[in-house]
Parts: structure tokens; C-alpha cells; sequence
């Protein structure tokens, strides 16, 4: 599918996002190895979570959804899948279920799309390896994986990626484990397992980015909503920040503070958001954001920040480009591991609409300043890359062809619906 975006003058209105897709993926998990019923409202509607469900449906837990759309999950001991487990496009499925899947008395396979099958699993694969785990990969490091599942023992371990995935991936092993499991990060990255682990009954400790989960604890099922996700709203942000004249309201978004380092570096750069009405939900910050159109400064993405802004770094790119100083990211050579390499698919784009881009082995440069010519872009299959041009699309001086824009919906299908919505 072919989507065209055209340039706007406007962005106005008020706008709830879909359930975050991090918290959706934990809270699917957990649900299916709880005991009993669990009731999840505005679970994600990205295909990456819909792959996490049909892996736990596949391992068994009866899931269904009730007449509000709430996602029902009947949870308790998993059993060997029929056959391969599919995790679609999703990292975070298959690392963060392989440490389930780890810890069971059966051998499951589990695999995924072609962007997928590219991956680095070796992060996860040596830990659980350390826990007792056996585990094949194709090349010892790429799916599929065949996870034959082993009595695990807790360790001690110290990330030598900053990566939520990894960490939560022993974690969850560390639930089946016997003893202990202590996870040390040099790097805080986000704690949405951490918390729902608390939430679901776990018995769980962090002091200064030391991770203590105490083996035993029985994880029982229960009711919990997913706020709206960040990662979505920073498309909206930026398009706000953008246009000539924006006023837009995100209602119910994820303001978690390992995920929120966006807003104070948006906020760093001379963007006015204002956040009303902060609340808690399942342990969990949420609140309403407001945003106007505003000039922005440059500005330098490194270190700390880069973990916590990895997945909106191809929207702060688009702004950056826009803004008055340019943006520098560096200490991001994760970026190119993700569904696409992307600092690749930045810079091809980038120069697609004429805007000028230094890229180096774990990050790039952008001039501020630029300004964007229509083009036709092409996303590479990652969902990230299709939104962030869109949103650069509206500032663009012509009408630009976003192809095989379908793959926005690996996070958001509802982009191109609401994006219409708002902008005039
Ligand atoms: C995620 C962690 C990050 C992020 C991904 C979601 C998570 O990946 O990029 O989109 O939910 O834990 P890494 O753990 O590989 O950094």
C-alpha cells in the first residue's frame, strides 16, 4: 500500500493512542504463565503484539477478547506448541519469551520474518545459556531458535548491552529458576518489566540499577490497562512541532520516566509540551500532553540518552534536520540492528528528499535548517522509518509517496487514519 502524504499548514485536535506496545508484550506474557484470568484494556494493536498472543495461544493460554475489546487471558503452565513459534517482525517477542521458553520442560522452536531471521540473538542466548539453557541458532546467533527448555538456576548478570530486552529476557527466566537472579545494568534502559513483574505478584527489588528477583513467587492473573505509547505520540509531537500552527492534546500516554528523557530533551530544545493531569495505572505513569508549534534549537543525542531515546531517534532525525542547530547522534550503533539498519535507511531516505545527512559507524549528523522536497520513500519494511517520513512529509514542498506504508502497522495501524485526522 501506497500512502500519500501531503504537505499541511495545521495540526489540531485531540488525539488517544493505542496501548504501548513494551507494555502490552509483558503484560501478554505474564498473563499466560499467571494462574488464572487476566483482563488487559487497550492492549497494543500492532502486529508485534498480535505475534506475542499467538505465541502464548500457541503455548497454550486460552486468550479472547470481551465485548470492550479488552484482551481476556486464562494463564497457568504452558505445553509444547504443535508447531513453530512465529514471531512476526518482533524483537521483543522472541528474546523476551525465549526466557520463558528456557525455563519449561519442553523444546519449542521459535522464528519470524525476514528482518527478524537477521537479528542478534546471541545477547540472549549467552545468559541463558549461563542459567542452564540450551539453545540452537542458525549461525550460532540468528533465528530460529530451538530452545530445548532445562531446569535453570539464577545467576548474576551484568548487561554488557544496554537493552530492555536482554534484561527482561533473564528476568523472566529467572522465574523458573532455582536461587536467585540479579541483573546489573550500566545503562538504565526501560522498567516496564520490572514493574509488571510487581504487579503480577513477583517478588522484585531495584536499587541503583541493580535488578533482584527472589525465585518462588506465584504470579497470579489480573486486571490492568495499557497506557497509550510514547513512542507513537513522538510521531505527533514532532509533527507539531513542525507545522506553522499545531495544537494538539495526547490523551492517556505512557509517561514512564526510564521512556519520558524524550519530552525533557524536546523540552530541552525550545518545544512547548505541557503535561496535564498526571496519574498512576499498574504501577505505571500516565498523563495528557499538550503541544504547540515551536522553534527548535539543535541538539546532541549521546551516551545514556541514546538508550533512552533509541526508538525515536528516526522521528528526532526529521525535527532535527528542521531545526535551527541540527541534531548529532552518537553511541547508537544498536540503531543498526533494529527491523532495519537505521542509520541506513535514514540516510538513503534522508537524500531521497534532498536533505543532506553525515552518518559514521554508530550514529550520524544532520545540518540544521533543511528543508524537505517531495520524494518517494521507501521504508525498507520498518515501521519507524514509514512514520518518521510521513511526519516529514508535512512539511515537505509537494506531495510525498510513502511505499508499502502497510508496515506502520507493525506498531501502529491506526497512523495514517489518525494523522488524517489532525492535520489540515
Ligand atoms: C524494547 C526495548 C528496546 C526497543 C524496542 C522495545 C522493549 O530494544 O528498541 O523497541 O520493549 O524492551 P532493545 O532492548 O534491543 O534496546
Amino acid at each position: 500500500m501506497r500512502e500519500i502524504v501531503s504537505p499541511v499548514r495545521s495540526i489540531d485536535g485531540m488525539i488517544t493512542l493505542p496501548g504501548d506496545k513494551s507494555i502490552s508484550h509483558r503484560y501478554g506474557m505474564l498473563a499466560a504463565i499467571a494462574e488464572g484470568r487476566s483482563v488487559i484494556a487497550n492492549y497494543s494493536t500492532g502486529a508485534d503484539c498480535q505475534s506475542t498472543l499467538g505465541c502464548m495461544a500457541a503455548l497454550g493460554a486460552k486468550i479472547e477478547r470481551d465485548p470492550e475489546g479488552r484482551v481476556v487471558i486464562e494463564g497457568g503452565a504452558l505445553r509444547e506448541p504443535a508447531a513453530q513459534l512465529d514471531a512476526g517482525n518482533s524483537g521483543s517477542t522472541i528474546r523476551m519469551l525465549s526466557g520463558i521458553l528456557a525455563g519449561q520442560s519442553f523444546t519449542s522452536v521459535i522464528a519470524g520474518d525476514e528482518s527478524l531471521a537477521r537479528r542478534p540473538m546471541a545477547r540472549v542466548i549467552q545468559p541463558l545459556t549461563e542459567m542452564g539453557a540450551c539453545i540452537e541458532a542458525r549461525e550460532g546467533a540468528y533465528p530460529p531458535l530451538t530452545i530445548h527448555g532445562r531446569p535453570l538456576h539464577g545467576i548474576d548478570y551484568t548487561l554488557p548491552v544496554a537493552s530492555a530486552q536482554v534484561k527482561s529476557c533473564v528476568l523472566l527466566a529467572g522465574l523458573f529458576a532455582q536461587g536467585d537472579t540479579v541483573v546489573r545494568e550500566l545503562v538504565r534502559t526501560r522498567d516496564h518489566t520490572e514493574i509488571a513483574l510487581r504487579e503480577f505478584g513477583a517478588d522484585i527489588a531495584t536499587e541503583k540499577r541493580v535488578i533482584r528477583l527472589r525465585s518462588g513467587a506465584r504470579l497470579r492473573g489480573r486486571e490492568l490497562f495499557v497506557p497509550g505509547d510514547l513512542s507513537s505520540a513522538c510521531f505527533f509531537l514532532v509533527a507539531a512541532l513542525l507545522v506553522p500552527d499545531a495544537n494538539l492534546v495526547i490523551h492517556g500516554t505512557g509517561l514512564n520516566p526510564t521512556r519520558s528523557a524524550l519530552l525533557d530533551f524536546l523540552v530541552s530544545m525550545g518545544a512547548s509540551i505541557k503535561v496535564l493531569d498526571l496519574r498512576q495505572t499498574g504501577g505505571e505513569l500516565v498523563g495528557d500532553l499538550r503541544v504547540r508549534s515551536s522553534p527548535v534549537s539543535g541538539g546532541v543525542i549521546e551516551g545514556a540518552m541514546t538508550a533512552a531515546l533509541i526508538d525515536e531517534i528516526p522521528a528526532l532525525a526529521v525535527l532535527g534536520a528542521a531545526s535551527q542547530g541540527g541534531l548529532t547522534v552518537r553511541d547508537a550503533s544498536e540503531l543498526r540492528v533494529k527491523e532495519t539498519d537505521r542509520i541506513a535507511t535514514l540516510e538513503s531516505n534522508f537524500r531521497r528528499m534532498g536533505v543532506e545527512i553525515q552518518t559514521a559507524p554508530d550514529g550520524f549528523r544532520i545540518p540544521g535548517g533543511q528543508k524537505f522536497h517531495a520524494a518517494e520513500i521507501d521504508p525498507a519494511g520498518d515501521h519507524r522509518i514509514a512514520m518518521a517520513f510521513a511526519v516529514a512529509a508535512l512539511a515537505a514542498d509537494g506531495p510525498c509517496a510513502i511505499e508499502n506504508a502497510e508496515c506502520a502497522g507493525v506498531s501502529f495501524p491506526e497512523f495514517f487514519a489518525t494523522l488524517r485526522e489532525i492535520a489540515h
